[in-house]
């Protein structure tokens, strides 16, 4: 099948691929990759684009690593895949797995691996579901997650997802999940902390919940799909501190914060706060492989090393500990090390960050927030009412795709009500000068679409 040219190419692919989040009309023309370096993906056409989402907020170290590459060819030529089920185990998953624990925060113990995103947050669900049951408290089984949080889209991944769009045509949820406000302080209402407030508002659910009912609470440390929804500095400690009080295990989903992107290796430890449970996956290898994982406390830890056989932890998954994937996050964190790229997101994050607020003087932008290498810019109709512009993302979108810029939007409206957002998250090496290109391109655009 080597005779296919770009236009054909295209043609069979309409055919015959389904994509994520399909739908033909926004497929009419697109864009098939063919080689990436750096901050910069080409397309058959020749056509280059910088790279502002970093592929999906996972190609953290960048394109074109020809390292990962080796590491993935090394080991698949060695022993490409082993089961490690019970008794049986391979070397880069017990060295990545210790590498992780060490690298996070200091109450953690051990690594469950995953290949994904969702699946890493499935598992600490269900891992949150089974310590409760170990501790003689089989009816914790609710999970708490935030409006605006996203958790991937498998059925209980989808049902802690709290963006409307993805429940519509899959509906039911999956029951005894529960959604409370997010700590969105440019949308929160009267001058209050949203962080104290949507805090709290997590402790009324469980009060009116019943905390002997709820297992645990999850949330991105820093809402990414979600418009890059950056808590004040109020929110986690208040969390860990209901959580602690009502025995509610806390899930920190790093999927995108996790392995540098915030400026630091996993970001609750911006507010002095430690997890429960630690879901991880894209950066883990800047994508070149899938994996993910859940790092869990020692506690958590200790349940499954305690239990009886017919308590065991009967939760499993064919890759779990896939040998070439894990080499190729063990190679990963070296150039995450090497570069110091966590450190460096923190320093172009900043200037990123100072950039993109000069476009405040655009009449229809309204918030612009971010940490680290993760931004948003949320579109008004007015920036004194903060009326939430409905539609112009897509187009803000499509104008910055014309001129050499991919990112992506959050589209407005959910609840509470807000305006399309700009999600910008660009792989942690991207040049300064590209840096400044990008933010020059998302004010062109935003121009042209007014
Ligand atoms: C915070 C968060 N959790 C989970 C996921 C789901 O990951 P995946 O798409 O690998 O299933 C994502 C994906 O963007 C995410 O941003």
């Amino acid at each position: 099948m080597n005779d296919h040219t770009p236009t054909s190419l295209l043609d069979s692919d309409k055919r015959h691929l389904i994509h994520p989040l399909h739908h033909p009309n926004e497929h009419a023309h697109a864009h098939i990759f063919v080689e990436g370096k750096g901050a910069i993906l080409r397309t058959a056409d020749g056509t280059e684009y910088i790279d502002g989402l970093s592929a999906l907020w996972n190609v953290n170290v960048g394109h074109g690593r020809k390292e990962l590459a080796d590491a993935a060819a090394e080991q698949m030529a060695k022993l490409a895949y082993a089961s490690a089920y019970t008794g049986f185990s391979n070397e880069p998953a017990i060295r990545l797995a210790e590498r992780i624990v060490n690298l996070c925060y200091g109450n953690m113990a051990a690594a469950y691996f995953t290949t994904s995103g969702a699946e890493s947050n499935e598992s600490a669900f269900k891992i949150a579901r089974y310590y409760w049951k170990r501790m003689g408290k089989p009816n914790k089984v609710k999970i708490i997650s935030r409006q605006y949080g996203y958790h991937g889209v498998t059925l209980a991944a989808m049902s802690a997802t709290s963006l409307p769009g993805y429940h519509k045509m899959f509906g039911p949820l999956v029951p005894e999940f529960l959604q409370v406000a997010p700590p969105y302080q440019y949308r929160w209402p009267g001058n209050g902390d949203a962080g104290i407030g949507a805090a709290d508002s997590v402790e009324a659910a469980i009060e009116e919940q019943g905390a002997d009912t709820i297992a645990a609470v999850i949330a991105e440390p820093v809402m990414g799909a979600g418009g890059v929804i950056v808590p004040p500095p109020t929110y986690f400690p208040r969390l860990r501190e209901i959580c602690d009080r009502h025995n509610v295990l806390l899930i920190a989903d790093e999927v995108i914060t996790g392995f540098g992107r915030t400026g630091r290796w996993f970001a609750l430890g911006h507010w002095g706060v430690q997890p429960d449970l630690m879901s991880f996956a894209k950066g883990v290898t800047s994508g070149y492989l899938p994996l993910g994982g859940v790092v869990v406390s020692k506690p958590v830890h200790q349940a499954m090393e305690d239990a009886p056989m017919d308590e065991r932890f009967m939760h499993a998954a064919t890759y779990s500990g896939h040998p070439a994937c894990c080499a190729v996050g063990l190679r990963n964190i070296d150039i995450l090390e090497r570069e110091a790229l966590p450190e460096r997101a923190a320093v172009m994050g900043k200037k990123l960050l100072t950039s993109l607020e000069t476009l405040r003087s655009l009449p229809i932008v309204g918030d612009v927030r971010g940490l680290g290498m993760m931004c948003g810019v949320e579109l008004v109709e007015d920036q004194g009412s903060r009326k939430p512009a409905i539609g112009p993302g897509g187009r803000v979108v499509a104008e910055a795709m014309k001129r050499g810029l991919i990112i992506r939007q959050r589209g407005g409206g959910g609840t509470p009500v807000s305006g399309d957002s700009l999600c910008i998250a660009p792989p942690l090496m991207t040049p300064e000068a590209t840096l400044d290109r990008l933010v020059n391109i998302v004010g062109e655009s935003i121009q042209a679409v007014m």
